[in-house]
């Protein structure tokens, strides 16, 4: 099958990726020049493991190809996907502009009839919203013959950043909301090759399925906070308890790792984005309100308690290991530890940083006094704390003997409990998790 994928990020690239391994040919579009250079070069734009073989072996074959321009590959699109960013505005809403653009390129370009596809996180109606912009289009150029041969499918992306090549082939269910048989069979199509439960339901109920799923796996983690923060000094570990709790098969393990809470460009928005839609529609989502208040509340408790060991900031030197929101990504995208790091340099502190792949994407964000090392041994260097903020687990195999007379006072603080089964004490380290 044709497909053309408009947005060549996280999800457009690697799912763009995903769908021409499965045989299908794959033109994958952006605005954004330099990323497509660098594509069409053999080079991922941003860190996911197994990217950059996955493209070389694809492009070699013609399997995908890369472009800026949408005019020149549109003409032999059997299904156009759209998976460009829903950013959140100051409101909480997503930004839906860059949805509504790509729908108007789309509706003034097309000349064929093509089932229209949104892989992006979008609020419930946006679908409809999408296909309306592009029949109109088509109208204003004179085209009614096709606008009702246009169809539009959700098809929502549950793809987890860190693991979304394996992710795209083994995931739990495909949800596919749709109109008629031939889009939800098209669809089915495209996927050949791919075991999984292929879900049919309304193109409402699956805009619905993917911003409840993450709404859902936010207020799991904001649960589990709030059993660290009630723990804490009681003689009980939140990790037994998280773990305890998970063996209950109605409950389940995943999403129950307390720490400084959850970031990334999924989670935050569509809780805000969730619970300013069930406002707008007149409707208190106060279950909402408190999973966002306590995911804020993590980072300012886990600050706190750093200035309740140290005491005053200023002036002192602290390194930081971590800086994406989660590991094996470079993405630093609402991530917890940055937002920690902006609050150190605010208070005045020395900060030295390293994260095995975010460096880059972190330097553009953050204040330009903060030092960026190549080593977690040299970050932590001269140190009088160390933070670790993201659990990369390379982080476990450093030497901590080395760490401890590098620093000046060997003290951690775990805002991931990254380290807690190390007992680190014994080699004379003060450490301190969260729920612990
Ligand atoms: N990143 C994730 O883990 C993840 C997972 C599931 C769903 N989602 C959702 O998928 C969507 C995309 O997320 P992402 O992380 O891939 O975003 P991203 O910012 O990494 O990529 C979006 C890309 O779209 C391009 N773009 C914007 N407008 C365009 C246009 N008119 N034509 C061509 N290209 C255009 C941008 O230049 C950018 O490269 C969002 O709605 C997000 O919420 C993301």
């Amino acid at each position: 099958m044709n497909i053309v994928m408009i947005g060549t990020g996280y999800v457009g690239l690697t799912t763009g990726l995903g769908f021409a391994g499965l045989g299908n040919r794959v033109a994958c579009v952006d605005t954004d020049t330099a990323k497509i250079a660098k594509l069409d070069l053999g080079h991922a734009p941003f860190y996911e493991p197994g990217l950059e073989e996955q493209l070389e072996a694809l492009q070699e074959n013609g399997q995908i190809v890369f472009t800026t321009d949408l005019s020149s590959v549109i003409g032999s699109a059997q299904v156009l996907m759209i998976a460009v960013q829903t950013p959140p505005q100051s409101n909480g809403q997503a930004d839906l502009s860059h949805l509504e653009t790509a729908a108007e390129q789309i509706g003034n370009l097309l000349e064929h009839e093509a089932l229209i596809v949104v892989k992006s996180t979008v609020p419930v109606g946006t679908n409809r919203r999408v296909l309306q912009i592009i029949q109109s289009s088509l109208s204003k150029r004179g085209r009614e013959d096709l606008v009702s041969l246009i169809k539009i499918a959700s098809v929502p992306e549950f793809l987890r950043e860190g693991s979304a090549l394996q992710d795209f082939l083994a995931p739990d269910r495909i949800v596919i909301g749709a109109d008629d048989e031939v889009s939800f069979r098209t669809i089915e199509q495209m996927h050949e090759g791919i075991k999984s439960i292929f879900l049919r339901t309304s193109i409402e109920s699956a805009e619905f399925i993917k911003v409840a799923s993450n709404a859902f796996l936010a207020t799991k983690i904001s649960f589990i906070n709030e059993i660290a923060n009630v723990v804490e000094g009681t003689g009980a570990d939140v990790r037994e308890i998280a773990h305890g709790i998970g063996l209950d098969k109605r409950i389940g393990p995943l999403f129950l790792r307390a720490g400084i809470g959850f970031g990334g460009s999924c989670f935050p928005i569509v809780v805000s984005a969730l619970k300013s839609y069930a406002g707008i529609n007149g409707y208190d989502f106060r279950l909402l309100n408190a999973v966002i208040e306590v995911n804020n509340r993590q980072r300012e408790l886990f600050f706190k308690k750093i200035v309740s060991v140290l005491g005053v900031l200023k002036n002192r030197k602290i390194g930081v290991w971590g800086l994406s929101f989660k590991p094996d990504t470079d993405d630093i995208r609402e991530s917890a530890a940055i937002d920690i790091v902006q609050r150190l340099v605010g208070a005045g502190v020395e900060v030295t940083v390293f994260d095995p792949k975010a460096m880059g994407t972190a330097a553009s964000v953050l204040p330009s006094s903060v030092a960026f090392s190549t080593t977690p041994i040299d970050a932590a260097s001269g140190a009088e704390a160390l933070l670790v903020l993201t659990e990369w687990p390379e982080f476990r195999g450093v030497s901590f003997e080395t760490l401890k007379s590098s620093m000046i006072e060997p003290i951690i603080f775990d805002g991931r409990n990254a380290l807690a089964d190390l007992n680190l004490e014994r080699l004379g380290f003060r450490y301190i998790g969260v729920g612990l």
